[in-house]
């Protein structure tokens, strides 16, 4: 029996392959490489000593996704493939509905045709909008921003509909906060290409001077600082929150929406000031005008995952911050 994660050799996928492999599933990643790198596959070996299968592929290709069925036993499937840029988002909106929507419509086809019934999706906080009062809880109104945002709504109104016209299928909708860090090996990250449109990414080459400064967008929100404040999670504490749905999804049913998150929000400002102290290393900024889509503060409500996964996470700032530094060291002196 395997776990197939579309997407797997992406930030989170390459985590949560971990993560599995590590809790002993066989471990199958489906990914095109469009905004990843192979090396990963083997990086991951490197960590765990086993080696995921690999199929370079792009999963809203139906044959593809066929043959990894027939040539594995997919007992579950774990569906991180997906375009990410809010901002691309807006610009190409037509390309964010296509692949992220044929991605995921492709895959639950396959299952469905396959008998496999277990689907656990990467979702987004972006789904709460910009109308709910945090901490966000799973059960207020969702409303989507930007395209990127409303992809992840629809997918999550598929599953829905799906585990109401299918009994026998779990689906698990996992709303992340704010992923940072990385794996403690430093072997495995975030590889934002091109300028990083998130706050950390962008701190750690202010650090390591790919960037001259960071750019605080605004400091009049109704924050304690002004600048924005956000649901911090250490990216290994996110792929335990994957593995905690996998146990869940295998004697359960129907559609099911988790935060994965701290309930514990950090403002802009904070985050600086913490990366510098951890790692002794000083972030120049300048406070710029907001960016449009930006709400003033995001963090969940964590008590469903308490109660429903067993699950909570357990990395504070200062490992978040020393991991993702550990990373961008590693990163740039092996490029
Ligand atoms: C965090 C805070 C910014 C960059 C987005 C998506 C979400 C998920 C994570 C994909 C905000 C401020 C940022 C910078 C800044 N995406 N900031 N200067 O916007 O909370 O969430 O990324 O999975 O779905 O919505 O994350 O890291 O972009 O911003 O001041 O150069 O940092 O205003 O307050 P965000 P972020």
């Amino acid at each position: 029996m395997a776990v197939l994660l579309t997407g797997g050799t992406g930030y989170i996928g390459s985590h949560t392959a971990v993560e599995l492999i590590n809790a002993g599933y066989g471990v199958v990643i489906a990914d095109d490489l469009s905004n990843s790198e192979e090396s990963v596959v083997d990086r991951i070996r490197m960590i765990t000593g086993t080696a995921p299968v690999f199929y370079r592929a792009d999963v809203k290709d139906r044959s593809k996704l066929e043959k990894i069925f027939a040539e594995n036993d997919i007992e579950a499937v774990i569906h991180f493939a997906g375009f990410k840029a809010v901002g691309e988002s807006v610009s190409e909106p037509l390309m964010y509905y296509r692949n992220n929507l044929d991605s995921a419509l492709s895959v639950l086809e396959t299952m469905k045709e396959r008998g496999c019934t277990r689907f656990i999706f990467s979702s987004s906080a972006t789904v709460y909008g910009m109308h709910n009062q945090v901490p966000f809880r799973e059960d207020m109104p969702r409303s989507s921003t930007n395209p990127y945002g409303s992809t992840k709504l629809m997918i999550e109104m598929i599953m829905e509909d799906l585990c109401t016209a299918d009994p026998s299928f779990c689906c698990v909708a996992l709303r992340y906060f704010n992923p940072v860090g990385a794996h403690p090996s430093g072997l495995i990250g975030e590889k934002p290409s091109g300028v990083p449109n998130n706050l950390t990414p962008y701190i750690q080459q202010v650090a390591s001077g790919i960037r001259e400064k960071l750019y605080v967008f605004g400091d009049d929100y109704d924050t304690p600082d002004g600048t924005g404040v956000r649901d911090y999670i250490h990216v290994t504490d996110l792929a335990a929150g994957h593995l905690a749905a996998m146990k869940y999804s295998s004697d359960s049913r129907g559609f099911t929406a988790v935060n994965l998150g701290t309930g514990r929000g950090y403002s802009v400002l904070e985050m600086v000031r913490a990366f510098e102290k951890v790692n002794g290393v000083k972030i120049p900024y300048e406070i710029s005008p907001r960016r449009p889509g930006d709400i003033a503060s995001c963090y969940a409500d964590v008590t469903k995952a308490r109660e429903l996964f067993g699950w909570e996470a357990g990395k504070g700032l200062e490992d978040m911050l020393r991991d993702a530094w550990n990373w961008e060291r590693n990163r740039t002196a092996s490029e």
